[in-house]
This record gives structure tokens, sequence and C-alpha cells, in this order.
């Protein structure tokens, strides 16, 4: 081999290995679909022990779950955040929880408990939910509540830890798309 054709050889190589490392996530893209998060929706995720909520004072908690943001995949993050408003004061598990995301079904702010636990307020756009997360008409104005749907409720239940005898709150979290009259599952 003269010194051409290796000149040629070892610039068609380095071109060969551009290429891969350049084509690598279009790749992905063909493969696995395009970018996106995954939310673990599907399982129940642990948020707290029972005791630790006030009844009536709705809590908001954050879900950990593993996200996938593109082609990077990290474990426990914070995935959503939930609140949980506990209806009984008894200590067994036949008290009940709630669990209302706090996702806004308008353009999907963050909903606030201003007044202790009796109504959920989405700042954005002034909308008013009850304790149970249906909408409300406007305190100050009486005007119909312009969001598409109530709150969206996620499953939940409490399990006892044996070892322990603590009652734990375990949610099974889901994103659902915003502006629309129904849940459909997605962020
Ligand atoms: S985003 Fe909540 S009322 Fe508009």
């Amino acid at each position: 081999m003269n010194r051409r054709e290796l000149l040629e050889w070892v610039s068609s190589g380095l071109a060969t290995a551009v290429a891969t490392v350049v084509g690598l996530p279009g790749v992905g893209y063909f493969l696995g679909g395009a970018p996106r998060e995954s939310s673990g929706e599907s399982q129940f995720s642990r948020l707290i022990k029972v005791k630790d909520l006030v009844p009536g004072r709705p809590m908001m908690v954050p879900v950990m779950g593993q996200k996938v943001d593109a082609w990077i995949q990290s474990d426990q993050q914070a995935i959503g955040r939930v609140w949980l408003v506990r209806e009984s004061q008894s200590g067994s598990t036949d008290q009940t929880v709630r669990a209302l995301s706090s996702v806004c079904p308008h353009m999907g702010c963050q909903v606030q408990a201003p007044s202790g636990g009796k109504s959920f307020v989405c700042p954005c756009h002034r909308a008013s939910f009850g304790a149970d997360g249906q909408r409300l008409p406007d305190p100050k104005t009486g005007e119909r509540n312009h969001v598409p749907r109530d709150l969206d409720e996620l499953e939940c239940r409490l399990v006892r830890d044996d070892e322990t005898g603590d009652n734990w709150v375990e949610v099974r979290y889901e994103k659902f798309k915003t502006g629309l009259d129904h849940r459909v599952v997605g962020a």
C-alpha cells in the first residue's frame, strides 16, 4: 500500500466512524419513535404514611419514578405531583384517601389549595374546584367554570406494612391530556 492509498484508507475509515456516531440517534429515532418522556404511569407508587396526612387538609406530594428524556433514563426522579386528601379520622385501613392530579385539566398549571383544603384554585385562569375535585363556579362572579373537566382523580389504595404496622398511601400516577372534556392518558 503506497502513501496515497494509506491516506485514502484512513480518511474513509474516519468518515465511516463519524457517520456512525452522527447517525446513531437517527437510527434510535426510527426504531424507537420520537424522543418521549415516560412517567411509568402504570405502576402504583408508595407516597406517604396515612398517619402523616391531616384529615380534611390536602397535602401535595411528589411522585417519584423513572423518567426517560430523549435517550437518557434516570431513576427516582419527580415525575409528577398529586394532592392527597384524607377523609377519615380513623386509624384503620377503612379510612379513605382521595388522590387528585395537581395538573389543571385546562392548560396544565399546578392547582393550589389556598383555603386550608376547602377548595382548589388554579392560579393561571382563576378556576376553582371543590375538595373532591369537582369544578365550581367563580366564587366572586358566579361565572361558570371554563375548565373542560373536573380535576383528574387517580387510583389510590391503602396498603398495610405488616412489619411496621403502618398504613401507606399508594397511587397509580398517570398524566392526562389537557384541554379535553374527557380523560386521555398522555402528557
Ligand atoms: S390552566 Fe388552570 S384554569 Fe387555565
